[in-house]
């Protein structure tokens, strides 16, 4: 359990999911889990889940009293949820999961580089969240190493360098709607092909979990999955020609290609 206070500028969706999954993870105590946030709604949806925390009145006073800081506003708040910050956000271990916010912006608004920009995903509202993070200069491993299990109390994370974030963004950040794409296609297929919707949905979901699941532990290319379930001249080769035909896996990689494409688009420029 460690004794350090994190503070949470901004305590929307995913301040509270990531609040709540410290404490659950034990972690920390939820005492010593601070939040900051002008909206009434935000601040008791947050202290409703995560019972015992503090709530501060302002980001001054949140970036004084606690140890680490996670900045997770929305990235048109950025400049006003800063500002209040200024001179005691100096030595202290700052994560960013503001989305487009880069390292040297960052650096540069809160005056440390011992900052660690995190592109989490939702999913991470349910425990099961895959986030890319990346270290500013003054990151030691010490600093990593703790923000990688904040990240594992909502999921899993990894490392790379901070070129490499839209793609993350691309990938693991707009996956879930893909994903929920692909989802929603199967369950009308099984709709088409005569089954009630409930349990088209019911099937659809426990055959993505399960095969996600499947490959997870066995450490398997996603190939060999595919080559196993599908027989010599059987329903699931028919079905994958049909895929094939047209072009599903070439639209999977567009869409990821796209989705980072955007990333890069909408990152935040450098300050004048
Ligand atoms: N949700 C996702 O799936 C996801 C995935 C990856 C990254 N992100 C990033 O994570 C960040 C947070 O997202 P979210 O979905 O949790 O947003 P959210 O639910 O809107 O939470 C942000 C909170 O910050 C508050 N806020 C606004 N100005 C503030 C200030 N000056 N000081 C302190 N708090 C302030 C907002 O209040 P108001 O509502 O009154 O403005 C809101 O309650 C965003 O930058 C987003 O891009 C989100």
């Amino acid at each position: 359990m460690e004794r350090i206070s994190i503070g949470f500028i901004g305590s929307g969706r995913m301040a509270t999911a990531l609040a709540r999954g410290l404490v659950t993870a034990g972690l920390v105590t939820a005492d010593r889990i601070l939040a900051s946030d002008p909206n009434a709604a935000a601040r008791r949806a947050f202290e409703d889940q995560v019972s015992g925390c503090r709530i501060v009145p302002d980001n001054g006073s949140l970036a004084r009293d606690a140890d680490v800081l996670v900045l997770a506003v929305k990235p048109a708040h950025l400049d006003e949820a800063t500002r209040a910050c200024d001179p005691p956000v100096v030595g202290k271990l700052v994560m960013s999961i503001v989305a487009g916010a880069r390292l040297d912006d960052l650096a540069d608004r809160l005056g440390t580089r011992r900052i660690v920009r995190v592109m989490p995903n939702a999913p991470c509202l349910v425990g099961f969240g895959a986030a890319g993070y990346a270290c500013g200069a003054d990151v030691d491993d010490v600093d990593a190493r703790r923000i990688e299990s904040m990240l594992e109390a909502v999921g899993m994370c990894e490392r790379v360098p901070e070129s490499q974030l839209d793609a993350v963004t691309g990938l693991s950040g707009s996956g879930p709607a893909f994903v929920a794409a692909f989802l929603e296609a199967m369950i009308d297929g099984g709709v088409l092909m005569g089954l009630p919707r409930d349990v088209a949905t019911r099937l659809a979901v426990q055959t993505v979990r399960g095969t996600s699941e499947w490959m997870a532990r066995a450490g398997c290319h996603p190939a060999e999955i595919k080559d196993r379930v599908a027989s010599p001249g059987g329903t699931t080769i028919a079905g994958l020609k049909a895929l094939e035909v047209r072009a599903f896996r070439g639209a999977v990689l567009a869409a990821v290609e796209e989705a980072t494409r955007r990333a890069t688009e909408l990152g935040m420029p450098p300050r004048p």
